[in-house]
């Protein structure tokens, strides 16, 4: 198989789609034959999804984004002066639509070059081609790829500040010794001397984080029940999405919200000529969203190597936004 791990900037992704798809296909018979059921969260992103994604962080419920947003319009200029304004390169890991990228771009004039990383190629497009219009001196360059993967791209960078860009709290999406790897890989990425603005979801009360993933209008559920679609559309599953129902638990003790799609009958699902036997209330889990004290993530970034520097936070400490440096 050839290995994702070497994903240039700027070139073709080295995955064909039929590698894309064996892959997929691979996860999904691995996922649905364990106990418990999962599937890897980062076959949420297909076109649809990241359309649906967008919608969730527009949701009055989903908090993470707009107060994100309004940390980092406070803090920016704070942080473009303590990177003493000479030229850099920003890596985006899971880029998306980019849009608080826009806000670090405008605030940090010093930026030359661009990298965004993500999984979905038609989000990728539309960003790029916004902010190369938006930034017609900045020198774009989408990768295409799982940026888990990714993390040993080549930034061409001599002479440049190595910037990572990591918002939305993707890294609690990853449990936590995969976020230690995660981090340390980045740093990795961005050495020597990198530096890293990541934002982290922080712990609070129930009332708040729970119906941020259970939104009334039922847009999230949307969003995780397009994952069975997706293995529909693309492995000719026969999921009947009128079974199964969006699901999410916190655990106290892991400090995280789960996703789950629950089965809401008895019933066998095929996918791929496979399977797999459903009983009333048996679950696949898809995520996890681990939230975080403000020390507990300073800890995290530590073990993966990084000098926690500064943090931001807003009024109410919904969510922070960390200065991590090599
Ligand atoms: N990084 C986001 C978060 O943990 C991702 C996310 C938001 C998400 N809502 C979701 C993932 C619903 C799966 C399902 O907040």
């Amino acid at each position: 198989m050839p290995s994702r791990s070497r994903l240039a900037a700027g070139t073709a992704p080295s995955p064909s789609d039929l590698d894309a798809e064996a892959g997929f296909a691979r996860d999904v018979a691995e996922g649905l034959a364990s106990h418990p059921r999962t599937l890897p969260c980062r076959y949420f992103y297909d076109a649809r999804g990241s359309e649906l994604f967008e919608e969730i962080t527009r949701l009055p419920e989903y908090y993470p984004t707009v107060v994100e947003t309004g940390i980092l319009r406070a803090c920016l200029p704070e942080f473009a002066r303590s990177l003493g304004g000479g030229p850099a390169v920003l890596v985006e890991f899971g880029s998306g639509s980019s849009l608080k990228t826009e806000l670090l771009l405008a605030a940090v004039p010093g930026i030359v070059r661009y990298i965004p990383i993500d999984v979905s190629a038609s989000a990728l497009a539309a960003a790029a081609a916004r902010l190369a219009h938006r930034f017609p001196a900045l020198d774009v360059r989408p990768v295409v790829g799982d940026f888990t993967q990714a993390t040993a791209i080549s930034l061409h960078a001599e002479g440049l500040a190595r910037i990572g860009f990591f918002p939305g709290s993707t890294i609690g999406n990853f449990a936590p010794d995969e976020a230690i790897g995660l981090l340390s890989a980045f740093r990795t990425t961005l050495s020597p001397k990198g530096r890293l603005l990541i934002g982290a979801d922080l712990k609070k009360d129930l009332s708040v984080l729970v119906p941020a993933y259970d939104d009334a209008a039922g847009v999230t559920a949307a969003f995780n029940l397009n994952l069975l679609a997706r293995i529909n559309r693309e492995l000719g599953g026969n999921f009947d999405l009128t079974r199964f129902r969006h699901l999410i638990r916190y655990d106290e003790k892991k400090g995280r919200v789960e996703m789950h799609l629950e089965s809401t009958c008895d019933q066998v699902v095929t996918v791929r000529g496979q399977s797999y036997r459903f009983r009333t209330g048996d679950t696949i889990h898809t995520e996890n969203s681990h939230k975080f004290s403000i020390d507990e993530f300073r800890a995290l970034g530590r073990k993966a190597g990084w000098q926690p520097r500064h943090v931001w936070t807003d009024e109410r400490a919904l969510f922070s936004v960390h200065d991590f440096v090599d």
